[in-house]
């Protein structure tokens, strides 16, 4: 079958040739708007050299996303999978040899745009967010079969991004009989994953390292920890020692998941978790009089997109400097970012203004970011989303 050509207008062949994945609809020289959604197509530049090949999105802004710079590859032949699904593991073994919960497909970072694979011993929690891998379910389902042989999948397809593609929203099994939750080992710690109810894919791998690293500083700490989703940083800190750890989550049925997970670890007399909302909450205990050694603070991106940037902004610089209010002189502060909208620089520049706020002086202790099962691209920037930095605060 003949793979229809699209061509690049002139000069908009840079970020492409230096090996980013995404082809705009503006960069694109009429013609591809009428052909089939998901459509395999190959990309030339305006001299008619090949750039790659693709799966079309036509009503998305991001009209190809390429998978390949191989004029050989089928991207509908599950063997095309197998090969990237075996990249990606062999990649992991290299990285973390030996685990085998992690995350084992992190999208453009693994060559395979729209695709996310979170494995939890031998089950998968899928994510699928183009319509061209959505109109190939079947051939994927052979290659992660092949490559992976979970006991089952679920799709947990809650995200944006699909509404973009013109795909609806869900969540259910994708194939096997996956049981209700599932019990993973993180540096020392099990955590209860249920699989279709919990947020996201179930757990955030990406801060693993992270809270790792903050347990480390905490031996007989007090800890706060907010927005705590299962345990998170609170949990790492209390195996580490940490004298007591007051855990703050907002969703009602992931502080219960939080407490459960205290309770397997054996935990629990030295945790309080909150059903409670974190910018109150902060206040209350600022209001109090309350002072922690340790605060960890983890929101969800309050940057959704480019143009609410400056909004999210000053939400970082607001409940960090409630929080660095609450951090005891010479304690330490870990706080997160994971808006792929707000760049390094400009939340250290809202971390800065937090300090003033709160008349507090910072020294950075650390710089961390995702961990590594969540690879970044030096060339696709967009990879690289989740920013992290221990802080200490002094007077
Ligand atoms: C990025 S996740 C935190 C991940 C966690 N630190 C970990 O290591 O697993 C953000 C969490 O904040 C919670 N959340 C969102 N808005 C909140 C709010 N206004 N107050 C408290 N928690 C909130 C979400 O339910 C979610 O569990």
């Amino acid at each position: 079958m003949s793979i229809p050509r699209l061509s690049l207008r002139p000069k908009r062949e840079r970020r492409s040739s230096s090996g980013h994945p995404w082809i705009f609809s503006n960069e694109l020289e009429a013609g591809f708007a009428d052909l089939p959604p998901g459509s395999a197509v190959d990309v030339f530049d305006a001299k008619g050299k090949f750039v790659g090949r693709g799966l079309l999105s036509p009503s998305s802004l991001i009209a190809v996303r390429l998978y390949s710079r191989a004029r050989h590859d089928d991207l509908d032949d599950p063997l095309f999978y197998t090969m990237r699904l075996r990249e990606a593991l062999a990649y992991r073994e290299r990285v973390l040899p030996g685990r085998t919960s992690c995350r084992v497909v992190h999208a453009e970072g693994d060559f395979l745009p729209g695709l996310i694979v979170d494995r939890f011993g031998d089950h998968l929690a899928v994510q699928v967010s183009t319509v061209g891998l959505e109109n190939r379910l079947d051939v994927l389902e052979e290659a992660v079969k092949q490559v992976l042989a979970p006991a089952s999948a679920v799709f947990r397809n809650d995200n944006k991004v699909r509404e973009l593609e013109g795909l609806e929203p869900g969540r259910g099994v994708w194939f096997g009989d996956p049981p209700e939750s599932v019990d993973i080992e993180e540096y020392g710690l099990t955590y209860r994953i249920d699989l279709l109810g919990g947020q996201k894919t179930g757990h955030f791998y990406d801060q693993a390292v992270n809270r790792q690293e903050c347990g480390r500083l905490c031996a007989g700490a007090s800890v706060l920890d907010v927005y705590a989703n299962t345990g998170g940083f609170g949990l790492q800190a209390l195996k580490h020692g940490a004298e007591r750890a007051v855990l703050v989550e907002k969703s009602e049925a992931t502080a219960a998941a939080a407490v459960r997970n205290a309770d397997l670890n054996g935990l629990a007399d030295r945790a309080t978790v909150l059903a409670a909302e974190a910018t109150r909450t902060l206040e209350e205990l600022v209001a109090r009089g309350d002072r922690f050694d340790v605060v960890a603070i983890d929101p969800p991106a309050f940057a959704k997109s480019k143009k609410t940037a400056g909004n999210a902004l000053r939400g970082y610089t607001r409940v960090n400097a409630l929080a660095m209010t609450l951090v005891k002189p010479g304690g330490l502060l870990f706080t997160s970012s994971c808006s792929h909208h707000v760049q390094e620089d400009r939340f250290l520049e809202a971390l800065e203004k937090a300090a003033e706020h709160a008349h507090r002086t910072l020294r950075l202790v650390r710089r961390g970011e995702q961990a590594t099962d969540h690879p970044v691209l030096p060339a696709v920037p967009e990879t690289r989303y989740l920013k992290h930095l221990a802080l200490q605060v002094l007077l």
